[in-house]
């Protein structure tokens, strides 16, 4: 048994009635909610008008959400994976078609590459966490058609470089943005970069509905006018079909949702800034304990996850959390070597970089509800897990 852990499980003994009442307190549904009832009285409004599909609160948060983005155009979907889906088909992206992004993301935005018949190709990341871009041209071939970068934990992707690729190979980018509301690169949002950008309205996402919906952003009119008939089955009108669609509209009820925590999302935003500033301070002489990705200036970061790389990861993990700390793993085994990705072929050792990652990163709560003192009592342990030896 590793020497921290000892220490780890004899400081978890001494657990004080204070660091019970902590413990407990660390779930933060009560707060979110503490102002349900305007949220109530909307949807009694939206019963009343009883526009239930495609709604007036949809098109409200359509234009709300396009403009915080600084973009003309916005369409409500059903899921941040909807978005990713439709903007891949969209753009014409399916089988014999290769499509590039990272194996150190979430489960959907492979999948949602793999849903349109399109290859997905893996480029491993660097020391930000981010889809390495000197690595990219190596993996474009003439079936390449498309590059998904995603924006990990809230974390902009290198735009300027990934889209002067791009337009050096003529592919299209969809940015998977799902986590990166509000994030940006020296003032440009993330989302404005690529072809289209997709954002997830997930309850576990900064700007967080009831259920799930999703959003894609874009410059195009063009792209625009077909995503709003793909999402609602090609319906021009309710008689006339101009091409074969889908049913992934944004629920009215969840745009009611989203049109109040949009007013939000600006407080909580600098709220979660503020957790993680707290936390990179405090951790940065635990150097070689804990490494903090490499952040660049002008990289605005929103800190949809707050994620380190710690030495004994996995029993600080189990300190943490046996001190009711809900610090978690994102993730522990990678995109290209999940048994749904064997039929692409990789293996063991092909991304080095995000196989390290898997190891190592450990994510600590950064919500915007903790309180100080629930910060101080992460901050507190981490800090102990490491120097009371
Ligand atoms: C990076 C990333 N992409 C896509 C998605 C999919 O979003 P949704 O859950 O809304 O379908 C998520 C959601 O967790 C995500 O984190």
């Amino acid at each position: 048994m590793p020497a921290t852990y000892e220490v780890s499980m004899n400081t978890a003994d001494t657990t004080t009635t204070k660091d019970k009442e902590m413990q407990a307190s660390f779930s933060y549904l009560d707060r979110q909610f503490s102002g349900v009832d305007a949220y109530l009285d909307d949807i009694k409004a939206l019963v009343q008008r009883g526009d239930f599909t495609l709604g007036a609160a949809v098109s409200e948060f359509e234009s709300r959400f396009a403009t915080s983005c600084g973009l003309p155009y916005a369409v409500g979907v059903n899921s941040g994976t909807d978005a990713l889906i439709l903007s891949l088909r969209i753009l014409g992206v399916g089988s014999g078609d290769e499509v590039i992004t990272t194996p150190n993301t979430f489960i959907a935005t492979v999948g949602a590459i793999a849903m349109t018949g399109a290859r997905p190709v893996f480029v491993d990341c660097n020391s930000e966490y981010m889809l390495d871009v000197s690595q990219i041209e190596a993996a474009i071939t003439h079936r390449t058609k498309a590059i998904v970068p995603v924006h990990w934990t809230g974390y902009p992707a290198d735009m300027p470089a990934i889209m002067d690729i791009a337009q050096h190979h003529d592919l299209f980018v969809i940015e998977d943005a799902a986590q990166g509301i509000q994030a940006s690169i020296y003032g440009k949002h993330v989302g404005s970069w690529g072809e289209t950008a997709c954002f997830s309205l997930h309850p576990l996402k900064n700007l967080n509905v009831w259920g799930d919906a999703g959003v894609i952003v874009t410059r195009s009119a063009e792209l625009y006018n077909k995503l709003r008939l793909y999402r609602n089955h090609g319906m021009a009108s309710r008689d006339e079909i101009e091409m074969f669609g889908y049913n992934s509209r944004l629920d009215t009820l969840q745009a009611v949702i989203a049109n109040r925590l949009l007013s939000d999302v600006c407080v909580i935003t600098e709220q979660r800034i503020s957790n993680a500033t707290l936390y990179d301070e405090a951790f940065v002489d635990l150097d070689g304990y804990i490494t903090i990705p490499l952040r660049r200036s002008g990289y605005r970061h929103v800190y949809h996850l707050y994620i380190v790389q710690a030495h004994d990861r996995d029993a600080l993990l189990d300190y943490l959390q046996s001190n009711g700390i809900r610090a978690k793993i994102h993730y522990p085994i990678p995109l290209h070597l999940q048994k749904a990705a064997a039929y692409l072929g990789y293996k063991t050792g092909d991304f080095p970089v995000c196989e390290e990652l898997c190891r190592t990163t450990i994510t600590l709560p950064v919500h915007q509800h903790l309180t100080d003192a629930e910060l101080a009592h992460v901050i507190e342990h981490v800090r102990k897990f490491y120097l009371a030896q």
